[in-house]
């Protein structure tokens, strides 16, 4: 032994899991100037997860290779968002980016979970790792608001109150877990899709902005039990989602049907949540479910989780 320690060796590879995001709360407010709606919304992040590897390459440039659910639907080239986040991280470090992005998709591809948004959190934290980039949390969420506006809460996870476009955060404590049944569909709801459906229904004065999160915050701190949080759900782009997919009406109602305490459209869906009482509840309708049909495939999870970068 020559006492000597060995010089520390970069990283080859680097892999984060990063949760799906949901939103017990969506309040939608008026388009602004600059084509976002003002949201106040509570996120949370749940255990549904992707999982993000960087793998340093011979060649510089950034390659991304996609495998799992929809993985073939979705473009493995420079305009997937994880690459995006990955050459953004190397702008941010001054370094020449050589990096293979492999993207492992279990989150629903545009589904309302924000599976890119996702992805593209993944790939900030795993290139700054890769890459040694020492970068603080303020800094590292400033590129994430510029990647899109539900990036910020993917990395952090957890539950947070969302204002602004959505990216800016304040933390929840939350005093407990709660239980959802997560079922997907057949079709796909692009984001775009659903806001300008939800401003086509506010010109025939459909739908209002759930502006007041308190109720639901206080619940959360509380450790409320999911029969109370089944009566404070809000989705106020519910009836853009089912306007655009009427079919999701009858799955809603059928989870509802065999037991489910709230039926919730994810984000701007078509993806369906169920509230339920505990593990065993979830179990038992997510088996029910997929006896009935008529969802594409039904997952289990919990919330709050923590992001890569909490
Ligand atoms: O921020 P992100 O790139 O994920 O948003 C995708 C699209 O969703 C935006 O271009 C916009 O059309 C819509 N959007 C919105 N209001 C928000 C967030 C997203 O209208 N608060």
């Amino acid at each position: 032994m020559s006492g000597q320690t060995a010089p520390e060796l970069p990283e080859a590879a680097v892999t984060v899991d990063v949760p799906a995001k949901i939103n017990p709360h969506l309040g939608v407010g008026d388009a602004r100037p600059d084509g976002y709606h003002s949201l106040s919304t509570v996120y949370q992040a749940i255990s549904l997860y992707d999982t993000v590897t960087v793998t340093r390459r011979r060649e510089s440039g950034i390659a991304v290779s996609i495998a799992g659910e929809g993985a073939d639907t979705l473009p493995a080239d420079e305009t997937n968002l994880a690459a995006k986040a990955a050459k953004l991280m190397a702008l941010y470090g001054n370094i020449e980016p050589d990096v293979d992005v492999h993207l492992f998709k279990r989150i629903p591809v545009a589904g309302g979970l924000a599976g890119g948004s996702a992805d593209a959190a993944g790939a900030l934290v795993a290139c700054a790792r890769l890459w040694g980039i020492e970068i603080g949390d303020a800094e590292l969420r400033r590129l994430a608001a510029g990647l899109g506006s539900d990036v910020p809460f993917c990395l952090a996870g957890g539950i947070a109150v969302g204002s602004g476009r959505g990216e800016e955060l304040v933390r929840v404590e939350a005093a407990g877990t709660w239980h959802w049944v997560v079922a997907t569909t057949d079709t796909q709801i692009s984001t775009p899709e659903c806001f300008a459906e939800v401003d086509r229904l506010r010109g025939e004065r459909i739908g209002r902005f759930s502006e007041d999160v308190d109720a639901i915050v206080k619940a959360f701190e509380a450790g409320a039990s999911a029969d109370e949080l089944s009566r404070l759900l809000v989705n106020d782009m519910e009836a853009a989602a089912v306007s655009l997919r009427p079919q999701l009406a009858s799955l809603m109602h059928a989870g509802l049907e065999e037991g489910a305490l709230a039926a919730h459209v994810s984000g701007s869906g078509p993806t369906i949540l169920f509230l339920v009482g505990d593990k065993p509840h979830a179990v038992s309708l997510a088996r029910r479910l997929r006896m009935r049909g008529g969802a594409r495939s039904v997952h289990l999870a919990e919330g709050p989780v923590a992001g890569p970068a909490a």
